[in-house]
């Protein structure tokens, strides 16, 4: 006599396996852009000592963290968190109140990077912007995106992870943008190379130290 699972058992075991991996995919893709946007967070800031010290940025860096971040962040990144967010609103509406409201952080987001392309722009067409603006304008963006990013690590995921169904994970990945990340996703072009390049390089030489 052979002994196997029936087929309706083995399903729902299938079913929740899916649906167990589609929660956890939605949250690594989260976290994983959080760790590509923090060495990116780390690269501006770089670049603005060597501008503070030396007074002269590397102008196609700073042109490529402006267009990277108004590209996979705005596109993918925060919609994709503020259907979390939505989701997390109707489930415990007590939890979403502590996260704060998180679609309008990522307004605020978008025109502090706004802001920021000005300003870069400016600086690359020599125009009068004071240094201090300048640096300002950029700190600000800097340490908003450091704040959110922890504050979403903190309290948000765990409190999504915590609050949402199977079945609201699965409408989330569904409803996902599908917007591929053009710096650090598989199927990259050459368009954000400098960057690319000057990532490798930051990273090689800060293994070394
Ligand atoms: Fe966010
Ligand atoms: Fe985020």
């Amino acid at each position: 006599m052979f002994l196997c699972a029936p087929a309706p058992s083995l399903h729902l075991a299938l079913r929740q396996t899916r649906i167990a991996l589609v929660m956890s995919q939605v949250i690594a893709t989260l976290r994983r852009d959080h760790v590509n946007l923090s060495r990116l967070l780390n690269v501006l800031e770089h670049q603005l000592t060597a501008f503070d010290e030396a007074g002269a940025p590397d102008y196609d860096v700073l042109e490529g963290l402006v267009e990277y971040f108004s590209d996979y962040p705005d596109l993918h990144h925060h919609p994709l968190e503020n259907a979390v967010f939505r989701k997390l609103r109707e489930r415990d509406p007590a939890a979403a109140e502590s996260v704060g409201d998180q679609e309008a952080e990522h307004q605020i987001l978008r025109s502090l990077s706004e802001k920021f392309g000005e300003a870069v722009r400016n600086v690359v067409m020599e125009a009068e912007i004071p240094r201090e603006n300048f640096d300002h304008i950029a700190r600000e963006l800097l340490t908003f995106y450091r704040h959110h990013i922890k504050q979403e690590e903190v309290v948000f995921f765990p409190a999504a992870e915590n609050a949402l169904t199977p079945q609201d994970w699965i409408e989330i990945e569904q409803a996902a943008p599908g917007r591929e990340d053009p710096l650090f996703g598989e199927k990259t072009g050459d368009h954000f190379e400098t960057l690319r390049r000057h990532l490798m390089a930051w990273d090689r030489e800060n293994q070394q130290t």
